[in-house]
């Protein structure tokens, strides 16, 4: 198990004492390309990776990716047939594999997004559950559009308001 909040906390406060004085530093998103060379190198496949400073999440994505081959490829290193990762030098620096992970933030919407990237899921999987919601609701909510005449597939709203003015005259003045 890594911290890599403490690493990230580490980087934030240098960086805050040098360039960056005057602004927050908690919009950066780091992208998940250079925390998977840090995942790589210290960690092997199966371990639990927490992030308690995780915002968007990025992370949890690069735990994940590591166990995507493509991915690492893309980051310039070999990958051996039993999955060993090579680095340019053809030095074995890890094992192809997914990295598990905890993510916590003290803002609501970071750990809303985050939870949102690292849940991978596909197509198949969001159609059943939209058939399933929708099924749902059509059981709870389809009296609402039914009538007399039938099921009810759409429906034209109209409003007419009459205001009654009042008008009065107020001059007391004479009048030439
Ligand atoms: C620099 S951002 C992290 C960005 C993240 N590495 C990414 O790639 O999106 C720092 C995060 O720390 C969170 N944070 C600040 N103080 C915190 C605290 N005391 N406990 C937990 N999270 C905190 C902020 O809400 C912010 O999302």
């Amino acid at each position: 198990m890594i911290i890599a909040g403490n690493r990230l906390r580490q980087m934030s406060a240098k960086a805050k004492t040098t360039r960056f004085t005057t602004r927050t530093l908690t919009d950066t998103k780091v992208p998940h390309k250079a925390l998977m060379r840090y995942i790589l190198h210290y960690t092997q496949p199966g371990d639990l990776v927490f992030d308690g400073f995780c915002g968007t999440g990025m992370t949890g994505v690069a735990a994940q990716l590591c166990g995507d081959a493509k991915e690492i490829e893309a980051l310039g290193y070999r990958l051996k047939d039993d999955g060993t990762v090579l680095d340019e030098q053809n030095s074995t620096i890890s094992m192809v594999g997914e990295r598990h992970s905890i993510l916590s933030d003290l803002s609501p919407i970071a750990t809303f997004i985050a939870r949102n990237y690292v849940d991978f899921f596909g197509l198949e999987d969001f159609e059943r559950e939209a058939l399933r919601v929708v099924g749902e609701l059509e059981k709870s909510l389809s009296w609402l559009y039914e009538s007399s005449s039938g099921e009810v597939l759409s429906a034209i709203w109209s409003d007419v308001f009459f205001v009654q003015i009042v008008a009065t005259n107020s001059y007391s003045g004479k009048q030439r």
